[in-house]
């Protein structure tokens, strides 16, 4: 995956800088166009002209001035260079972007959207995978801000590999090292396969939460921040999918680069599902639908006239029961099932009944409204339990997990599993 794609590798200010020029020689072994953007402070460590020499590239390091770099071959040779703002053109023609090492601080300046020089400026600008390999001192890495910055990163999306365990050149031992070169190739090939990972596929997933009008200023909702299906939707538009999200007022920002259709009650949602699905490869059912709204839709707004207020509710339609009733060859169809008991016998009888591929269970305390989620993947035969993780992580195994049951798994990375829990063994006990 890595022969004739352009890998930049980004390299900041520690002492595992030196690592990065084998990083470089084993991208190119594999075939890739590597060009380096490195940060002042790993200047300190390893030359530009180093990297110039094993990248056989100009080397991004300066934002202004006469350092800047002037690309002829070979990235001109791509055709891919359109201007002359060198920092942006790299991060356009990159087809992957490796930061390692990653210094404890380049993480911040990340964290934080910062771009005060030639590596966080690329980084910024560009649409590419990105694989980050941080490097440091064990006490640096186990603070809560470095700590607090790799959840934030990890749930935007960024690649983790390491770092590893072992002894650290301030003297202590722990985690900080710098992740093997071989491990770091190896996730740059995976996120370059995961980019086209759903390539051709069309994706639709239904998000938010639905709101039921009772009267012309009041409705009835749940909590649903509409974090988890949005994060689907960057997942699946990053492997390269076609997205439409058919969503319910969500209280996050809509992802860019995905097909948005707004709706407002459940008989909308229902009706924009059905009308999107015929042509979807995959179906994500994500979004909290009322399970009831108001028979009738007062006109004015209710007052408070009485002790009390019966408002007669009647059923809203079981929209994943009509997508999966619905489901056509080679459809894959995903539910979500929210239980506070029985959840694993509950979401296998959704399951069937819905005749869903996979459900995707979930408590309240667990998913509703914030940034991480702990979830069971819930099929026929199996139950996985993963990890609580941010949701773009949850969302990245739900993917996985539907190219494995695709058939297209040689397209993706295996699917990590988590070592089985408790409610796993006993659910396999109990078959
Ligand atoms: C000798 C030396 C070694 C360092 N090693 C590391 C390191 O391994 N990891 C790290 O996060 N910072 C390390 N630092 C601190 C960074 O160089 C410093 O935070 C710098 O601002 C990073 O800049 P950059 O992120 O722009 O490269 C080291 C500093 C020195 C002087």
């Amino acid at each position: 995956m890595l022969r004739d794609r352009v890998v930049v590798v980004g390299v900041s200010g520690g002492i595992a800088a030196y690592r990065a020029c084998e990083l470089v020689r084993r991208l190119r072994d594999r075939g890739a166009t590597v060009v380096v953007a490195m940060t002042r402070a790993a200047g300190e460590f390893v030359t530009p002209l180093t990297f110039q020499a094993l990248s056989g590239n100009p080397v991004v390091s300066e934002l202004w001035g006469d350092q800047r770099p002037r690309f002829d071959l070979p990235l001109e040779s791509l055709g891919k260079v359109r201007g002359h703002v060198e920092h942006v053109d790299v991060a356009e023609v990159a087809d992957a972007v490796v930061l390692a090492p990653t210094t404890a601080d380049l993480m911040a300046r990340l964290v934080h959207g910062e771009a005060p020089d030639a590596l966080t400026s690329l980084v910024l600008a560009t649409t590419a995978p990105l694989v980050i390999a941080p490097a440091m001192d064990l006490n640096m890495w186990q603070a809560d801000a470095t700590q607090s910055n790799a959840r934030t990163l990890r749930a935007r999306g960024f690649r983790f590999v390491g770092p590893d365990s072992g002894p650290l050149a301030s003297g202590l031992a722990g985690p900080g090292r710098l992740a093997e070169v071989g491990a770091i190739v190896d996730e740059v090939d995976a996120a370059l396969r995961l980019r086209t990972s759903m390539k051709g596929m069309r994706v639709l997933i239904g998000a938010g939460r639905t709101e039921e009008p009772l009267d012309p200023v009041r409705v009835l909702t749940n909590r649903s921040s509409g974090r988890m299906g949005l994060a689907l939707a960057e997942a699946a538009r990053d492997r390269g999918a076609e997205v439409i999200v058919v969503t319910g007022p969500v209280s996050v920002d809509m992802p860019h680069g995905v097909s948005v259709v707004p709706v407002m009650t459940a008989l909308q949602m229902e009706r924009a599902m059905a009308g999107h699905a015929g042509k979807a490869t995959v179906v994500i059912m994500a979004a909290a639908v009322a399970d009831y709204r108001p028979a009738k839709l007062a006109t004015q707004k209710l007052k408070r006239d009485n002790a009390s207020l019966n408002v007669p509710l009647v059923a809203n339609p079981d929209i994943l029961a009509g997508l999966g009733a619905a489901k056509r060859k080679g459809q894959t169809v995903v539910g979500f099932a929210l239980e506070t008991q029985n959840g694993i016998a509950n979401a296998r009888k959704k399951l069937e009944a819905k005749n869903a591929d996979l459900i995707v269970l979930n408590t309240p305390e667990a998913g509703i409204g914030g940034g991480t989620n702990t979830v069971t993947l819930v099929e026929a035969r199996s139950t996985v339990e993963l990890p609580e993780s941010s949701k773009r992580e949850v969302a990245e195994r739900i993917l996985d997990r539907v190219l494995e049951l695709r058939g297209d798994t040689a397209k993706s990375p295996k699917l990590k599993l988590t070592k089985p829990t408790a409610a796993r063994r006993a659910a396999r006990k109990s078959r």
